[in-house]
């Protein structure tokens, strides 16, 4: 796993930095929206304990380097919006997947495709990472669009690879390689 250490990342309008004890409200904010958590591999979450126990956890996996979530904080108002991370690093390959979650109301504005473009370079250079991927409900247009963007290629596809709250979904499996990173 990569040694991973304190990192703030910063684009035109975002910062990213690790998470602490002061997003719990923002975080659970993001994440008890069913519309954001409609193609997510769990359901909205109903309680601010979910929220704490994810950064929790965030901060477990920063301590031993098996994943880093960045929470994106808006330059100027200071306010968390979303979070990307990167996790399930396997160092022989050097390769992680990516994952992604904005409040609603900030959808269409182009912060994730902002905030991705920070992340992979990161990944691509201080981490040296070699391949990127992600794992995507066919049903999430937006999802695949940031993607496609970013240059990830769909490279396969998984029928009922999950069962959410009693319903099968498929995967549609995205990669990009650092060689075609036009970071
Ligand atoms: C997916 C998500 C992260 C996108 O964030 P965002 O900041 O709105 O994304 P961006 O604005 O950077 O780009 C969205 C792109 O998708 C397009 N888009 C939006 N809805 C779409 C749809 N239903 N079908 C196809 N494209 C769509 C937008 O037009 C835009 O493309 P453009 O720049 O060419 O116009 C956001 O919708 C989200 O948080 N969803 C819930 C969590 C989630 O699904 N995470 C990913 C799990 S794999």
């Amino acid at each position: 796993m990569p040694v991973l250490s304190p990192v703030e990342l910063f684009t035109p309008r975002l910062k990213l930095r690790w998470m602490d004890e002061r997003d719990v409200d923002a975080h659970f904010a993001v994440f008890s929206d069913p519309d954001v958590t409609r193609y997510w591999s769990s359901g909205p979450w109903t309680s601010l304990e979910q929220a704490r126990e994810h950064i929790a956890a965030a901060q477990a996996a920063y301590a031993d380097g098996s994943g880093m979530r960045l929470g994106a904080e808006l330059i100027g108002t200071g306010k968390l919006i979303g979070s990307v991370s990167l996790h399930r690093f396997v160092d022989a390959s050097r390769r992680c997947e990516v994952g992604y979650a904005l409040a609603r109301v900030h959808w269409g504005g182009g912060y994730v495709s902002e905030a991705l473009r920070a992340l992979l370079n990161y990944g691509f250079t201080a981490l040296d990472l070699n391949r990127i991927e992600a794992d995507v409900d066919p049903r999430n247009g937006a999802s695949a669009r940031v993607l496609e963007k970013l240059g990830f290629q769909r490279e396969g596809y998984m029928p009922e690879r999950w069962i959410v709250q009693g319903e099968p979904a498929d995967t549609v499996y995205y990669g990009l390689l650092r060689r075609h990173w036009k970071g």
